[in-house]
């Protein structure tokens, strides 16, 4: 089959495009699949809508880069069509098998009227980096292999990888009484699939239903990555209906059980989904993220510009105890540019010279914090701005983004706040430390040396690049180290 060669055919403005994350040229974007090195690059396909800037027919964009930040797109890989994808070519994983490209995804097709009512099963396509085709023989797992009790309308997002000459994979599913849980399959060969057993399930009050699993191994321990869905909010935790967690421990390859600590939240802002990751020809493991969430407003498809979604800034997962750090990938300092350096005692709100933009890298410290609140005021205009505040007693660093810009608002009747959200941050010994990642139309903040993460988009005006440090009610020491980030060209 020839796919839609590329999502071309109506205009696109570029007011609000971040420059260093990636997005389609065109279209709606959702999901980072397939994320894999491959023939010598990184190959990052997404869910993609190319015919409009809303959630549609499902197809896989693909893009690769040789650094994790430049991007190169190439030709739409996979396409909707098959009468077991021919609603939409949903999530899914990527392998190298026998020197192909195997591509793992869930084929979803609508068997009533419902929009809800739906068959999800899991299908196989093999290519070459450039193109794929997909298997004759799929679905390779159809509704027959999935175990009672289990839906087969939320049955998704395979997760496929290697151990030897056993293929293992996880599928997100929704389970009676349970609500979501990753159901584990295995296989000799890619075809011929075995059901082993349910490795987590969410005992009825973790997610009505899960989504997009990922595993691996780091440091000589597991990691378990998922997205779940209506989980209660829980203080800083939960914020976002559909949020991505992680636990680490072990899964029993014959049995299917998974044991491991409660989980804990990859990224408390309020766009982040979806993750999957990738282990670099050098051993780092690569984390990337939808940052958009579901039951939003999206101004770029309000203003119709042509195009919707980003993904996160590739992140190195480190694991330290038994918290997952998670930092920029170092690649990106290769387009630092313009390093600045600032030493003070603030008190009150201070700007510096020079220390504006839109596409900043910042580390920044208080140390010796002697004040009520400490905080930054980012992308600052006129009546614009986006606050990032510590409150020193409660330790908890939030981020108000309610007079950022262009507005985002809830579709959901029943809306969480949309626009302000926190985590626990803040060392010991008095001292706040951040990194601090601004593009055009997001931020995203790691603290703490990456033991908490906060992602959000933001649409200010363009003028609204200013920055302020304060300090309220008392004195900090500030330290911070500025650079540019620079625009990477075309590969
Ligand atoms: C997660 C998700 C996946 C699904 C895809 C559809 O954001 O709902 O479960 O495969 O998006 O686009």
């Amino acid at each position: 089959m020839e796919y839609v060669k590329c999502a071309e055919g109506y205009p696109v403005t570029d007011d609000y495009r971040n420059k260093l994350h990636f997005s389609a040229s065109s279209g709606w974007l959702n999901d980072p699949n397939g994320f894999s090195y491959y023939s010598g690059v990184y190959h990052l396909f997404y869910q993609h809508n190319p015919h409009g800037t809303a959630w549609g027919p499902m197809h896989w964009g693909h893009a690769v880069s040789r650094d994790l930040i430049r991007w190169r797109h190439l030709p739409i890989a996979l396409a909707p069509g098959e009468a077991y994808d021919r609603d939409g070519c949903y999530s899914g994983t990527a392998a190298e098998h026998n020197g192909k490209h195997i591509l793992m995804y869930t084929g979803n097709r609508r068997v009533s009227h419902s929009p809800s009512s739906t068959r999800q099963v899991q299908c196989l396509a093999v290519g070459d980096g450039t193109h794929y085709r997909k298997l004759h023989g799929n679905p390779v797992i159809g509704s027959e292999l999935v175990p009672p009790g289990s839906s087969t309308s939320d049955f998704r997002d395979p997760k496929l990888w290697r151990e030897g000459e056993t293929w293992y994979l996880l599928v997100a599913s929704r389970g009676a009484g349970v609500g979501g849980q990753l159901l584990l399959y295995k296989a000799s060969d890619l075809e011929r699939w075995q059901y082993v057993g349910v490795a987590l399930h969410g005992g009825g009050c973790f997610g009505t239903a899960w989504e997009c699993p990922d595993f691996f191994s780091l440091a000589g321990r597991e990691l378990l990555i998922w997205s779940t869905q209506n989980v209660p909010e829980n203080g800083c935790a939960y914020r976002n209906s559909y949020s991505s967690v992680y636990a680490i421990g072990s899964l029993n390859r014959e049995t299917a059980r998974f044991d491991g600590c409660a989980p804990e939240i990859l990224d408390f802002g309020p766009d982040f989904y979806a993750p999957q990751t990738v282990r670099t020809p050098d051993g780092r493991q690569i984390l990337i993220a939808w940052m958009q969430m579901w039951e939003r407003t999206m101004p770029t498809d309000e203003l119709k510009q042509g195009w919707a979604g980003s993904m996160t800034i590739p992140r190195e997962l480190e694991i330290l105890g038994d918290a997952l750090i998670q930092r920029p990938v170092r690649e990106l300092e290769a387009y630092r540019r313009n390093p600045r350096r600032i030493e003070d005692r603030i008190s009150g709100e201070r700007s510096y010279r020079g220390i504006r933009g839109h596409y900043l890298d910042l580390e920044v410290s208080f140390v010796d914090i002697d004040a009520a609140e400490v905080g930054i005021t980012l992308k600052r205009g006129q009546t614009e701005k986006t606050l990032l505040t510590f409150v020193v007693a409660g330790r908890t660093l939030t981020l108000d983004r309610s007079r950022a810009g262009h507005d985002i608002r809830s579709t959901v009747s029943d809306a969480h706040d949309v626009q302000r959200y926190c985590c626990d941050a803040g060392l010991a010994d008095g001292r706040l430390d951040l990194r601090i990642l601004l593009d055009r139309s997001s931020c995203e903040i790691f603290a703490d040396g990456g033991r908490k993460v906060l992602s959000a988009t933001l649409y200010p005006a363009v003028e609204s690049d200013g920055l302020t440090f304060f300090a309220r009610g008392g004195s900090a020491r500030l330290r911070c180290r500025a650079w540019d980030l620079s625009l990477p060209h075309a590969e």
